[in-house]
């Protein structure tokens, strides 16, 4: 195995979509970022160089990071923001893992445009467990807004409100032909008849969950969240902020252009979204430059039987190589109530005197100047409490009519976890303003989804339809509007580890805590010292 060097300087550039020009935060004036390449078990380092005003920190969404967390990169989470004017080296080895992940700024909102694809090559010599394709193509679907983020953000926090949605959404950096507006006619991919072609799709988006689909041609799913799934044949895959999906395309159909669409899903009718719909272009060689793109129209917004035909396709390969390691008892069984809620807000201009507010268990989350992972580790008093509830502190009608209190309390807690304990969470979504989906983001696990429905969890009659064989493996999961997810995995990496909604906005809001797991006994089984270039606060 290799050691994988890069450097990222972050910095600002003038960047121009949708007929006007701002000036991005960007790694190395690119949007989207560079894509990092490794195999397993490589040890990748990425000298992170902060050369904006804003203090930054980088995830590498999805690596487990065994060990590190000093490498894992929320902000106030696993380490103190890089600021001005420093650098930090991220030290990680890829293990047990290989597929599509992704990297973005893990601080404020700055990863609308701060993000890139991370490829993992299987090791030298070990071939994917589905033919080989002939090309391998980063589709990084992402979203765009005129004004700059930062204050579309603080402009929210400010008056307790909504914040206003993107202006487009982005197929590798381009909202494409149907902006009208377009330089470039958007991204191209350009194909060969009779060749196969792996699209390593990333969901980047701040706040939308995204169908990718492509005119004329099946979609083969064989990955999801860097883990193999038993391949099957779609028209439309569904995508969360945060989630990765490898499709095989074949270039099977006559010369031609096909067009490529991202559209939103957003089944709540109250919810505003971008409507833009981002489009690229499938395009034969030899095709004749004036020859029309053959059209697709995406779904509705609102077409769940379409998420759902997705979701509930995905089951984990399982083979002998690749086993699915599913937790068969479970030692902490623990339900979590995961909506938003409204707090009184005397500053707030425009909410009446309320603001929204997301939370976990009724604890809308605050966070910490001082970075969780080190206090834990120093044992620094008075940053956090380890008392998060494991249940909500009053079961109601989840899904039902909204308790008369909608207000939530606040607090820097986390649930502790004996070192290698089996985990269950149930996300349970409340329709407190409006019932909706919720992709749930762990950092430091792959988790099992083994259970999915509408309507309220039943801890009774549910887990005897619980898929404990080959259920899908993932790192970011939807909630579904008004129903609960189920997903169980062990707590067999040390540190401290974020859980949060990959919707920013209500990231923003409080729908975030972390777990912190104890180290063991072994050798192997303690966090690792810190890094001597580990920021301070
Ligand atoms: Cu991709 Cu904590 O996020």
């Amino acid at each position: 195995c290799a050691v994988r060097r890069y450097q990222f300087n972050v910095m600002m550039k003038t960047t121009t979509r949708l007929c006007s020009s701002k000036s991005i935060v960007t790694v190395n004036g690119k949007f989207p970022g560079p894509t990092i390449y490794a195999r397993e078990d490589d040890t990748v380092l990425i000298r992170v160089i902060n050369r904006v005003k804003y203090n930054v920190s980088i995830h590498w969404h999805g690596i487990r990071q065994l060990r590190t967390g000093w490498a894992d990169g929320p902000a106030y989470i696993t380490q103190c923001p890089i600021q001005p004017g420093h650098s930090y080296v991220y030290n990680f080895t890829v293990t047990g893992q290989r597929g599509t992940l992704l990297w973005h700024a893990h601080i404020l909102w700055l990863r609308a445009t701060l993000h890139g694809a991370l490829v993992i090559l299987p090791k030298i010599g070990v071939p994917y467990p589905f033919p080989k394709p002939d090309h391998e193509r980063v589709v990084v679907l992402a979203e765009w807004w005129k004004s700059d983020t930062e204050a579309v953000i603080n402009e929210a926090l400010k008056s307790g409100l909504a914040p206003n949605v993107s202006d487009a959404h982005t197929i590798n950096g381009h909202p494409g032909p149907a902006s009208n507006c377009s330089t470039t006619g958007g991204f191209s991919l350009n194909v060969s008849p009779g060749k196969t072609y792996m699209l390593r799709l990333i969901n980047a988006a701040l706040n939308e969950e995204l169908f990718f689909k492509i005119a004329g041609h099946k979609l083969t799913v064989v990955e999801v969240d860097a883990t193999y799934v038993k391949p099957f044949k779609i028209d439309t895959v569904l995508i969360a902020p945060g989630q990765t999906t490898n499709v095989i395309v074949s270039a099977d159909q006559g010369a031609g252009k096909y067009m490529v669409a991202a559209s939103p899903f957003m089944d709540t009718p109250v919810v505003a979204v971008d409507n833009m719909t981002a489009t690229a272009t499938l395009h034969y060689s030899g095709t004749l430059a004036n020859s029309p793109t053959t059209f697709t129209s995406p779904p509705p917004r609102n077409a769940t039987p379409v998420a759902n035909s997705f979701v509930n396709s995905l089951r984990s390969l399982n083979s002998n190589n690749f086993p699915a390691t599913v937790p068969q008892k479970v030692d902490h069984s623990l339900l979590f109530a995961v909506g938003l809620g409204i707090n009184p807000c005397p500053s707030c201009k425009a909410g009446n005197g309320s603001r929204v507010v997301a939370s976990v268990n009724n604890v809308t989350f605050v966070m910490p100047t001082t970075a969780l992972l080190q206090a834990h580790v120093f044992n620094i008093k008075g940053v956090f409490t380890a008392d998060f509830p494991g249940n909500p502190p009053t079961p109601f009608n989840y899904t039902g009519a909204p308790p008369s209190n909608l207000a939530t309390t606040s607090g820097t807690k986390v649930y502790r976890l004996a070192y290698n304990s089996t985990v269950q969470v149930v996300l349970q979504d409340t329709g407190i303003i409006a019932p909706e989906n919720h992709p749930v983001h762990l950092h430091g696990f792959n988790f099992f989804a083994v259970g999915r429905g509408l309507g309220n969890f039943n801890p009774k009659t549910d887990p005897q339809n619980f898929n404990l064989v080959d259920p899908v493996e993932r790192n970011t999961i939807g909630v579904p509007s008004g129903g609960w997810v189920a997903i169980r995995f062990r707590a067999d990496n040390p540190g401290v580890w974020f859980m949060h909604c990959h919707l920013e906005v209500h990231t923003t809001w409080g729908l975030k805590m972390a777990f912190l797991v104890d180290n063991g006994k072994g050798p192997n089984e303690s966090i690792l010292p810190p890094p001597n270039d580990l920021p301070k606060c």
